[in-house]
């Protein structure tokens, strides 16, 4: 058995010294070690979108990362972002639109539409879809996401002039 590496890290803004087994992944990481369950784990393969966190400020697929390779890293999970209030008019539009059913995928997604609004002001209609496109959803038929996604888009950028 190969013996346990440590690692620093911070997490959702706070400080983390843990030692971990040198090829646990991240999401299992954060999941098993730090509780954060927010982080779904679906595909385990980097195709489904559901362990979506931010590494540094971009996102990442947190299946496809081991928890050695955070080793002083910046760490931002779907809790931190709803802690900090960060994406509350994006999780309320979310509910006022129905974009969710089952919520599994919804972490990802807010991860990933978050990062969008973050790049972009007015993302029309095909780009909201494309920077989702590998997030996968097996509830909502997306729509409701993009409307979602959208109206939110809009909300920021306030009253035209
Ligand atoms: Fe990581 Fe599906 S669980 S992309
Ligand atoms: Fe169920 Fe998206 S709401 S997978």
């Amino acid at each position: 058995m190969t013996a346990p590496v440590q690692i620093s890290l911070e997490v959702n803004g706070e400080r983390v010294d843990v030692h971990v087994r040198p090829r646990l992944n991240l999401a299992d990481f954060l999941r098993e070690h730090l509780a954060l369950t927010g982080t779904h784990v679906g595909c385990e393969h980097g195709v489904c979108g559901a362990c979506t966190v931010r590494v540094n400020g971009d996102i990442v697929r947190s299946c496809l990362m081991l928890a050695v390779q955070a080793q002083s890293a910046s760490i931002e999970t779907i809790e931190g972002l709803s802690d900090s209030g960060e994406i509350a008019d994006l999780q309320a539009a979310f509910r006022d639109r129905n974009a969710l059913q089952c919520g599994f995928c919804t972490p990802g997604m807010l991860m990933v539409a978050q990062d969008l609004l973050k790049l972009e002001a007015e993302p029309d209609r095909d780009r909201i879809r494309e920077h989702l496109s590998g997030n996968y959803c097996r509830c909502t038929g997306y729509q409701a996401i993009i409307d979602a996604v959208e109206a939110t888009a809009r909300a920021r950028r306030g009253p035209k002039a």
